[in-house]
């Protein structure tokens, strides 16, 4: 196992498979990596799948037991099927975070080779809304979401960023996940370190409030210490890194950019380590590299965003509108 000089031991991976996308949802923060590409841009940059397995297994190696593979969107990938069939063979837990516009289609494959969860963005189940924001259409992720379901990839959580735009929806997707079996709710605070835009931050200490309000029970999770409020049919967990020293105090992940560099936070670019073309032992010793400048964010790294007391912000079930 490796850990940090802060003790954070090091137990889950995120791996972007690619930095292209077929959304262009306003509040990306393109996994830390600049912004995203058309989908159908070249690609000659992106990690094979063989580079996929062989770091894998020397995370396993190091005890990692999860991976969770990211983007841009890891579906425009169409050997996502062989890496996730590859790297099942390391480690068994294997997630995948998509935009789900294209999930319908894959779900069954995905399962078959060997994935575990999905995670599907969706900020709101108004399709205009749903559109404004993503620049997609709501009705195929709704599909995929189905299907996955239908397939045995649960829980399907769907991650909802909360910021100005969205705020209001959060009583309804609290509802909506409650109404269907095998759904979570992740409700994701807006982070505008690498977006800028701070002002469609909204005061999630409120969203907690209202949440320990109504739900049934709160439960903390090891990974972040993340809040998991428990209502009747749903579970509902806050993601809420921003500002926020016992998150980053509590986060045992480490990254993988799409090119294969190894990245000890999202919010940090300046401690990336490459890998491609070291043998094992180079790759071992890139693992240590990287573990060893792991520093809590806090905060800390970026100055300009996000004004550290945020104006009063509309409580959830307020109306409020995009505006860029
Ligand atoms: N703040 C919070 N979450 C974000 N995501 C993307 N950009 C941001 C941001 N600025 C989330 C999306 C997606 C996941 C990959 O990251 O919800 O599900
Ligand atoms: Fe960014 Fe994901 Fe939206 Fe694509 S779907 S634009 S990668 S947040």
């Amino acid at each position: 196992m490796l850990s940090d000089a802060y003790g954070r031991e090091v137990t889950d991976i995120r791996i972007s498979v690619t930095k292209r996308c077929n959304f262009g949802c306003v509040y990306c923060h393109d996994e830390g990596l600049g912004p995203v590409d058309r989908p159908r841009t070249p690609h000659g940059e992106e990690m094979t799948a063989l580079e996929i397995e062989r770091l894998v297994r020397v995370a396993r190696e190091f005890g990692i037991r999860s991976v969770k593979f990211t983007g841009g969107e890891p579906l425009v990938r169409l050997d996502l099927e062989e890496i996730v069939g590859r790297t099942v063979r390391e480690i068994p837990d294997v997630s995948l975070t998509t935009n789900g516009s294209m999930l319908e289609g894959r779900a069954e494959g995905l399962r078959d080779a060997g994935l575990k969860r999905v995670n599907v963005s969706v900020d709101s189940i108004d399709p205009e809304q749903f559109r404004s924001i993503r620049k997609g259409s709501l009705a195929p992720v709704l599909r995929g979401i189905r299907e996955s379901l239908r397939v045995g990839l649960k829980p399907v959580k769907l991650n909802m960023v909360v910021f100005r735009p969205t705020l209001a929806n959060i009583p309804r997707m609290v509802e909506y996940v409650g109404e269907t079996d095998g759904l979570k709710l992740q409700l994701i605070q807006f982070m505008p370190e690498l977006v800028t835009h701070p002002e469609w931050m909204v005061d999630i200490q409120s969203v907690k409030r209202w949440l320990e309000e109504h739900a049934t029970r709160v439960l903390v999770r090891e990974m972040h210490h993340r809040r998991i409020y428990v209502f009747r049919e749903a579970e509902v967990e806050v993601v809420d890194p921003v500002f926020n020293p016992e998150f980053c105090s509590h986060c045992h992940r480490i990254r993988v950019t799409h090119r294969g560099e190894l990245k000890g936070c999202l919010n940090r670019n300046d401690d990336l380590v490459a890998t491609r073309g070291l043998d094992d032992d180079g790759l071992r010793s890139a693992f240590r590299q990287v573990v060893a400048t792991r520093v809590p964010y806090y905060g800390g790294y970026v100055t300009d965003f996000p004004p550290r007391t945020p104006a009063p912000e509309p409580t959830p079930g307020a109306t409020t509108r995009i505006s860029a």
